[in-house]
């Protein structure tokens, strides 16, 4: 194993993408929760490579710090003017000196790519022992693309670009993946040798082939066996493309494993996403970030959930959640919005139109419909009446209501923080709550009703409503004992 781990991944990613047609550089772009770039590193990873290192030139802030973030103990070469892809390489073998082992390059915007394909060419170059292996494909449409030079009897003998390409050469169908990987010190020293003599007046990494070639060391070109992957992005129409095929590899994966997808063309995962067996996902539902859904949990449909987690046997209906944690057997929605700090424990129901952030919901405890529940603690088996409202903010700071074990909340309370309820307590319906209520009280705030006796026939003489009451009271004459 550690014979097939190489010594480096350079990742190239100084180029500043202008058919992005953004002021984010291009390898920042995201696609299913990552950047290109973060996929870049996570196929260099599938590697475990000794040393990882990022050529980076355009919005080189930007990218250094997505590479510290991602992969802080990666080094950062800066390629001041992007002279090519020969001249990126060279600015790494300049800052580090000779790699000892296998330097393996590929690309910041190629996200498709999978580690597996990155490990099969390495495997394929230490079992032949090339001092460079390239990972080429066959594709329908070569255009724009390095092609793979061949002679007679099919030996690899060098890349041409299509810009220096001849009719005949360009009419190959096998082109250059811009990933290789090389024998270290042969590289150092080949990509001294590299010239600008060609169309574009740039160092071509491609060059090295030839002259390691000429040098007589062995040299291959290798099939990848999904085209697919070698895909570069250069453009938005691009992007969206690997981010659908991207997305269905995913969604493949976690059916295999067991998860059903109802509607795998309005289902988006990104890459962290995990899910348990006999989880269910119904349609128009996205999954971001690290989110996690429990074995047989049901998701959807018409949710986004990001960071958050779904415990065994969940519900989640038309519901949007960040950073929430849903227990297990609990319900959530339809239409629910659960924002950051939410934690909703085991068979708890939150329903329609409630709305909770920084929050915890006890075990069996119900939030059914149309409530605010701001910075609050709820204890377990509690009942919070339809139109509740957590009033946690007082213009200036916000404050935290306590509510005990089965407490009933009565429809349309406002709870006034800062706030405790005991256990057992009571609120009366439409009271507005603003001192702390014991154990087992009942809190009542309202004012009291009163009932101005014939009121519709005084004052709403003719209408309908005087009628209707008329008609009532004198039914309630006739009933009456004579
Ligand atoms: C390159 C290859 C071509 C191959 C194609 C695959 C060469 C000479 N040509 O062509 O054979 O078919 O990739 O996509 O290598 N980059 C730098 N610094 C530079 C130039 C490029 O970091 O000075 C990075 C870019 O950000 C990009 C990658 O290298 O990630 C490829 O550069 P690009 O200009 O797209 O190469 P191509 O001309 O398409
Ligand atoms: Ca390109």
């Amino acid at each position: 194993m550690s014979e097939s781990r190489p010594a480096a991944v350079i990742v190239l990613a100084a180029g500043e993408g202008t058919r992005m047609k953004s002021r984010t550089p291009k390898m920042l772009h995201r696609l299913c929760g990552r950047s290109m770039l973060g996929h870049a590193l996570a196929a260099a990873a599938h590697l475990q490579p000794e040393r990882l290192i990022v050529v980076a030139g355009h919005g080189r802030d930007q990218v250094g710090a997505e590479v510290a973030r991602l992969a802080p103990g990666a080094l950062v070469v800066i390629q001041e003017e992007q002279r090519g892809t020969g001249h990126a390489v060279r600015m790494v073998t300049e800052a580090v000196g000779v790699i000892p082992g296998t330097v393996v390059v590929t690309y910041g915007d190629m996200p498709l790519l999978r580690g597996e394909t990155l490990r099969q060419l390495v495997q394929a170059h230490h079992a032949a022992g090339n001092a460079v292996t390239v990972l080429s494909a066959r594709v329908s449409d070569p255009s724009g693309y390095g092609r793979i030079v061949r002679d007679t009897s099919g030996a690899f003998t060098r890349i041409v670009e299509e810009r220096d390409a001849t009719p005949a050469e360009r009419a190959i169908d096998e082109i250059n993946s811009g990933c290789y990987a090389f024998g270290g010190p042969l590289l150092s020293d080949a990509i001294k040798q590299v010239t600008t003599d060609n169309a574009q007046g740039h160092e071509y990494l491609t060059d090295v082939v030839t002259i390691l070639r000429g040098d007589r060391y062995a040299v291959a070109a290798v099939p990848a066996a999904d085209p697919g992957e070698i895909q570069g992005i250069n453009d938005r129409v691009q992007l969206a493309e690997a981010r659908r095929i991207y997305n269905q590899r995913l969604l493949e994966h976690w059916m295999r494993e067991g998860v059903t997808i109802v509607d795998p063309a309005t289902t988006w995962v990104d890459a962290e996403v995990s899910m348990g067996q006999d989880a269910e996902i119904g349609p128009g539902t996205h999954l971001e970030g690290r989110t996690v859904i429990g074995a047989g949990a049901r998701i959807g449909p018409g949710c986004v959930l990001t960071d958050t987690s779904v415990g065994e046997n969940a519900t989640v209906t038309c519901a949007v959640c960040r950073q929430a944690d849903i227990g297990p057997g609990a319900s959530v929605g339809p239409y629910a919005y659960l924002r950051p700090g939410t934690r909703i424990a085991g068979n708890a129901h939150i329903g329609t139109y409630v709305e909770l952030k920084n929050s915890s919901v006890g075990r069996g405890s119900k939030v059914p419909h149309l409530s605010y529940v701001g910075d609050a603690d709820i204890g377990e088996h509690v009942n919070v009446g339809a139109g509740t409202i957590f009033a946690n903010y007082d213009g200036v700071a916000k404050h935290r209501t306590t509510i005990g074990d089965h407490v009933f909340i009565g429809s349309d309370t406002v709870l006034v923080a800062p706030l405790a309820v005991g256990d057992g307590a009571y609120t009366a319906a439409g009271s507005a709550i603003t001192e702390d209520v014991p154990p087992g009280a009942l809190g009542i705030a309202r004012g009291r009703q009163h009932n101005s006796q014939e009121w519709a026939e005084r004052n709403r003489a003719g209408t309908g409503s005087a009628e209707a009451a008329a008609r009532a009271r004198s039914a309630e004459k006739k009933g009456e004992p004579g």
